[in-house]
């Protein structure tokens, strides 16, 4: 490492300080707005969605999603492949007096997704969609490349989700509302290095969100990326099995986690980003110089936390 980057590192966090300057006194404006807007009642919430499809269903966030969302008078939309899991879902949310149908789809079936996408919001005008369906990668198979694997992985996170949003935004434009909440990662701010391929495919929606939610707001549409860091689910166990050392501190409730993620919808909020204590070190981290991330890509493979190597 040379002497020159360093200097630019500096360079770089002298600049940050202004940035950061600059956020500080955006929020303070946006504070005053919030407070004034509350007192004489301006502001708009988000109408309660009545026709919600959520993908993923069968199992963790996505199950924890539906049943927090069941209530008399909704119509909720499962998808997943298992439809063992999918019924058991289904009846509690039908305990809790929501209208439930299930669908069993593989995401990476992209000509059947989109087909049934298109049908079912012609059908029930969607409200809500929460494109969550994902997988962490699983080490390939006896022969295969692990861009192989990486294929599937990108099939279903990635591709998935394009879609399932894209033929239901079609209608959503039409009727000019709509919410589509994706679910992406805290690992596709910045991830931990035995989890690279994952963490690329989150980054990837994490991009297209960013840069769509404008262009979606003109049409209607209230477009949400969701960034959790861990939560307990089976997808995590997974992780563990594969050798991925995951303290239960640093994991979090799964009802908690549907919890942050259903508050935020309701506000609308931009990126839906927690919890807090795992955010901050991966938001400041991206930001670092690539030569200090380096460092702490070092580091975390010293002294492991999560995931299982993928390359
Ligand atoms: N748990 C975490 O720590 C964490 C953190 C950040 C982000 N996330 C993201 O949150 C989302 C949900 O994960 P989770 O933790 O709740 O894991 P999970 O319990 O394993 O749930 C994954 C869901 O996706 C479905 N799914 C997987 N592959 C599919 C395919 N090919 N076609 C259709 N459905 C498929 C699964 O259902 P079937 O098996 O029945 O198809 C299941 O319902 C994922 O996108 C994950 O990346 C999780
Ligand atoms: C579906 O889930 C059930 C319950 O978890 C499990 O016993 C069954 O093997 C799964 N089916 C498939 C095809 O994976
Ligand atoms: C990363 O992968 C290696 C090799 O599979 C494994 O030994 C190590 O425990 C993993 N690190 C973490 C943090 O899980």
């Amino acid at each position: 490492m040379a002497i020159i980057d360093a200097i630019e590192a500096i360079f770089l966090a002298f600049l940050a300080v202004i940035a950061n300057l600059f956020a500080g006194m955006i929020a303070g404006v946006l504070l005053v707005k919030e407070i004034v807007f509350k007192v004489f009642g301006l502001n708009k919430p988000v109408p309660h969605p009545r026709s919600i499809l959520i993908t993923g269903a069968s199992s963790g966030i996505g199950a924890e999603l539906a049943v927090r969302y069941a209530k008399p008078r909704t119509r909720l939309i499962l998808v997943a492949r298992n439809v063992t899991r999918l019924e058991k879902v289904k009846k509690q949310c039908e305990e809790k007096g929501a209208t439930v149908e299930i669908a069993s789809l593989d995401m990476s079936d992209s000509k059947a997704v989109k087909s049934y996408m298109e049908e079912v919001d012609k059908r029930v005008n969607i409200d809500l969609v929460v494109a969550n369906a994902g997988i962490s990668m699983t080490p390939p198979k006896e022969g295969e490349l692990f861009s192989d694997a990486a294929q599937r992985l990108f099939d279903v996170n990635v591709f998935g989700v394009f879609h399932t949003i894209a033929p239901i935004m079609e209608g959503m434009r039409h009727r000019g509302r709509g919410q589509v909440a994706i679910m992406s990662s805290l690992s596709g701010i910045f991830s931990h290095p035995n989890l690279s391929y994952y963490g690329a495919s989150k980054s990837a929606l994490v991009a297209f969100s960013r840069h769509f939610r404008p262009v979606a707001a003109e049409q209607g549409i209230r477009l949400t990326c969701i960034c959790p860091g861990f939560v307990e689910t089976p997808l995590v166990q997974e992780m563990r099995d594969a050798g991925g050392k995951l303290p239960g501190f640093a994991v979090m409730d799964v009802k908690a986690a549907a919890k942050v993620i259903t508050k935020g919808l309701e506000r609308d909020r931009p990126v839906i980003i927690f919890p807090a204590i795992q955010y901050w070190p991966v938001h400041m981290t991206s930001t670092m110089p690539p030569f200090i991330q380096a460092f702490w890509n070092y580091m975390a493979l010293k002294y492991p936390l999560a995931g299982s190597r993928q390359s």
